[in-house]
């Protein structure tokens, strides 16, 4: 096991529908650690960078136009296999399918406006950090309550 860093956005329609309260609180409640976040909104140039391996796709342009739609807040959040624990935690890509007791699956109904974004990989997550965090932006500073979180061993 790994302690990994993922990049999170709740996305427009989170933002918009005022459920970014309740997002941030599952992650926090799941246990992972928050060490970077801020509201922006995403420029296209941005939006080519973050989604570069789906610029090609005919659903591209659509998704291009939703993600700079409104602002979106960007978090990057820690934890051991934090890529693949988020993941789980939101739920699959389309809203309609996604299990109850996930993001996706508890607040939403759609293909593309399914309120989050995060990571696929580690080495997605190390290319997406830079796309909206400079390192000095990044607070990697010990939490009391990591000991409470998770075993020496488990990061
Ligand atoms: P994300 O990258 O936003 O976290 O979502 P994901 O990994 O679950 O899904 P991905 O395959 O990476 O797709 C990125 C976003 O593009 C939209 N999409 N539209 N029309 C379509 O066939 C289609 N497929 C994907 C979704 O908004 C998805 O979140
Ligand atoms: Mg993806």
């Amino acid at each position: 096991m790994a302690l990994e860093r993922t990049l999170i956005l709740v996305k427009p329609d989170g933002v918009q529908r005022k459920l970014a309260g309740k997002i941030i609180s599952r992650i926090e409640d799941k246990g992972l650690q928050i060490i970077a976040v801020k509201m922006l909104k995403i420029t296209p140039q941005m939006s080519k960078q973050h989604y570069a391996e789906h610029v090609s796709k005919p659903f591209y342009p659509e998704l291009e136009g939703f993600i700079t739609s409104g602002p979106v807040i960007a978090l990057v959040v820690q934890g051991p296999e934090a890529v693949s624990v988020m993941r789980t935690l939101m739920g699959s890509t389309n809203g309609r399918a996604s299990a109850p007791g996930t993001i996706r699956g508890d607040y939403g109904a759609s293909r593309q406006m399914n309120l989050i974004h995060g990571s696929d990989s580690v080495e997605s997550a190390k290319k997406e950090i830079g796309v909206y965090f400079q390192d000095s932006e990044i607070c990697d500073a010990p939490s009391v309550l990591t000991p409470w979180s998770w075993a020496a061993e488990e990061a």
